[in-house]
């Protein structure tokens, strides 16, 4: 029984394969999981790729094959939320799909057939990811400011990317009363797929953009430079938390 780390880019994986002990990579469903060990704890590793199917197929995975006892996701968000500046972390409390829309025949944003428009963060988890976050985030050079923000991140198969898209989309989730701290693409899938198992799940996400007409620019900068050296952290100080 191991904990999953989920990364959305190799470059915030690199550095947590280099520290695992007793390296292991298993192929399945196209993918190369990383088990071994860090900090005492057992892990598996594994990159989602992109996309709500993609990580959806990520976190099946190694809920079935390899046992994941809890899941816990590093990336990146475009930040929405008032405050929510690039270099800024959010903890997700919940998740939401902003592409979600089976109106009429059920309400905006609602999945389907499970009566949610919203699949929550465990608490436990997310308590010790808060600490972990705050605790790393001081002693990461160029970090001190960063401020770890909590709350919902709207996941869908977009990567938000004009100032016009970005109103209309945060304003549609407000009117509903889902207003979002950030967007990605990932979240909510693997939310909704640890729902489905009973597994629990936390995520945290560096601000890499304000997903404005701008979001593009230096963004693999961004996740090469920054995104990975905060995502090691956090992750080493949550796992010896454990
Ligand atoms: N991940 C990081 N920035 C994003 C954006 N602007 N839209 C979607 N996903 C993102």
């Amino acid at each position: 029984m191991s904990t999953a780390i989920l990364s959305a880019f190799a470059q915030e994986q690199a550095g947590l394969i280099e520290l695992l002990e007793n390296p292991v990579c298993v192929k399945r469903a196209g993918r190369e999981f990383w088990r071994g060990h860090l900090h005492g704890q057992p892990v598996v590793l594994a990159l989602s790729k992109l996309g709500k199917v993609a990580a959806a197929t990520t976190a099946t995975t190694v809920i079935e094959a390899f046992e994941a006892k809890r899941l816990v996701f590093t990336g990146v968000a475009g930040g929405v939320g008032p405050g929510v500046k690039v270099g800024d972390v959010v903890l997700a409390t919940d998740f939401v799909q902003h592409d979600m829309d089976c109106s009429p025949l059920f309400p905006r944003y609602e999945i389907p057939l499970y009566g949610l428009s919203r699949f929550a963060c465990d608490a436990a988890l997310n308590a010790h990811l808060l600490e972990a976050a705050q605790q790393a985030l001081v002693s990461i050079v160029g970090a001190s400011n960063a401020k770890v923000h909590q709350g919902l991140i709207a996941s869908g198969d977009r990567f938000v990317s004009s100032a016009a898209e970005v109103a209309a989309l945060t304003q549609g989730l407000v009117d509903a009363g889902h207003p979002p701290l950030a967007v990605e693409m990932e979240g909510a899938a693997v939310a909704q797929v640890c729902h489905d198992y009973g597994v629990p799940f936390a995520a945290v996400r560096t601000i890499s953009d304000r997903a404005d007409d701008t979001a593009h620019v230096d963004f693999n900068a961004f996740v090469r430079d920054t995104a990975s050296r905060y995502a090691l952290g956090m992750v080493q100080a949550f796992l010896k938390r454990l």
